[in-house]
């Protein structure tokens, strides 16, 4: 039996800072970030966008086509969690009515825990075919003002159903996995941003993502050649082309460009979505590939600092351009608003008030979900 991903759908914040107006503010010149870095723009959630409204977005998609009836577990992954209790898909499971028969739970390990939240759905599928499994994948990437990290930011969510005979992508069942307990990125209960030893966390992602090709390449005996594409997790993108080249090493500018170029579209304007990343790496290269994919084999590998990575891959399916939302995708991404660098800032400085007070949050652009403000300590969720 073939299980997989039958569906997949990206949402990302209305608001966007361009990196150059980064660059000028920081004395940078813009083409470190640009080129060094390969990110162009970073979206910013609004002080009335979070991780719930993201993710409650990117599967109100699937919401409306009704492939979210019936769907008996909901595995929502993230590292910006947004209670220490409850898990954040509980907040979407309400939003979008989704039945009660149904399994709720947070997962996390950094960037990884969509690929876990990928396995664990095939293992539900595997013992109940006839189910169906939503993922969603939701994060807010956020470090120290004026910090190395700081053009690395970004956010979004992707949601994907997971069943049998899927229509974009059969997973196949052999994978490679590496974990060492690192410490590359973390970010303590008490601090909203991040901490990062930058350089050494792209070291350790190189090392994890060699040990996962090795046992992959060992169980599958398949070679780099088997596959039409590669999707990586993005950080950022000139990150994912040196780790191909690292793999596929002596590879010429011209066939990187081929084998990940698609992958990195989205990523460049949307910046760093953690978790969900790879997957929008794998939204970006569906909507973008110009040849055909179907009956073709895509690499991935997802990192998770701390830290987890995994070898993975997958074959695209017939008529897999029916089931992408390509249009949305990118109406989405070409309507959003550019913001000033005193907005941004003025956006970063937004806490959550943690008095126990009533909060009225203003009306931002969102999706069609809003994060609308606090009261006793409660997060309130409404429609737009
Ligand atoms: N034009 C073109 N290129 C330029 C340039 C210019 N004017 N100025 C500098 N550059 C190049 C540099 O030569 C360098 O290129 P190489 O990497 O090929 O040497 C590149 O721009 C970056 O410059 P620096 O190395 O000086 O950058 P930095 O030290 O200030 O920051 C970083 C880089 C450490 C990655 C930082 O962005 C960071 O800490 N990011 C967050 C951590 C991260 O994303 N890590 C990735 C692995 S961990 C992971 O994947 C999990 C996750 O999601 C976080």
């Amino acid at each position: 039996m073939k299980t997989g991903i039958d569906q997949i759908s990206f949402y990302t914040s209305q608001y966007f800072l361009d990196l150059k107006t980064l660059a000028e503010a920081r004395g940078v010149e813009t083409g470190k970030f640009y080129v060094g870095i390969g990110q162009e723009k970073m979206g910013i959630p609004p002080p009335d966008e979070d991780i719930v409204t993201m993710a409650a977005s990117a599967a109100f998609r699937l919401k409306e086509q009704g492939a979210l009836d019936g769907v008996e577990a909901l595995l929502f992954a993230t590292e910006s969690g947004v209670d220490q209790s409850k898990a954040a898909g509980m907040f979407v499971h309400g939003l979008l009515s989704l039945p009660q028969r149904c399994r709720v739970v947070e997962l996390k390990q950094a960037c990884y825990s969509a690929t876990a939240a990928l396995r664990m759905a095939m293992g539900l599928v595997a013992m109940k075919p006839k189910s169906k499994v939503l993922v969603i994948a939701s994060d807010v990437a956020r470090y120290e003002l004026g910090s190395p990290g700081e053009s690395t930011q970004g956010c979004g969510a992707v949601a994907f159903t997971v069943s049998a005979d899927p229509r974009l992508l059969a997973i196949d069942p052999e994978a490679g996995f590496y974990a060492e307990d690192v410490m590359d990125f973390w970010r303590p209960n008490y601090l909203s941003e991040a901490l990062v030893d930058g350089k050494y966390s792209t070291l350790v992602y190189i090392k994890a993502l060699k040990a996962a090709w090795e046992q992959y390449a060992e169980e599958s005996g398949r070679f780099l050649g088997d596959f039409a594409r590669f999707c990586y997790h993005i950080p950022f993108t000139r990150m994912a082309e040196k780790a191909h080249q690292k793999l596929a090493k002596g590879i010429s500018d011209d066939e990187l460009c081929q084998k990940i170029g698609e992958s990195l579209i989205y990523s460049r304007i949307a910046g760093n979505c953690y978790s969900a990343s790879l997957y929008v790496g794998l939204c970006s290269l569906l909507d973008h590939a110009a040849e055909e994919l179907s009956g073709r084999r895509i690499g991935f590998y997802s990192y998770g600092s701390g830290c987890v990575g995994e070898f993975f891959s997958g074959v695209v399916q017939t008529d897999y351009r029916m089931a992408l939302f390509t249009q949305a995708h990118q109406n989405l991404l070409a309507g959003r608003t550019e913001l000033t660098f005193q907005q941004y800032e003025d956006i970063y400085h937004c806490g959550i008030p943690t008095d126990g007070g009533t909060y009225i949050f203003p009306q931002y652009r969102t999706g069609p979900f809003r994060f609308a403000g606090m009261q006793r300590h409660k997060r309130i969720y409404g429609r737009r």
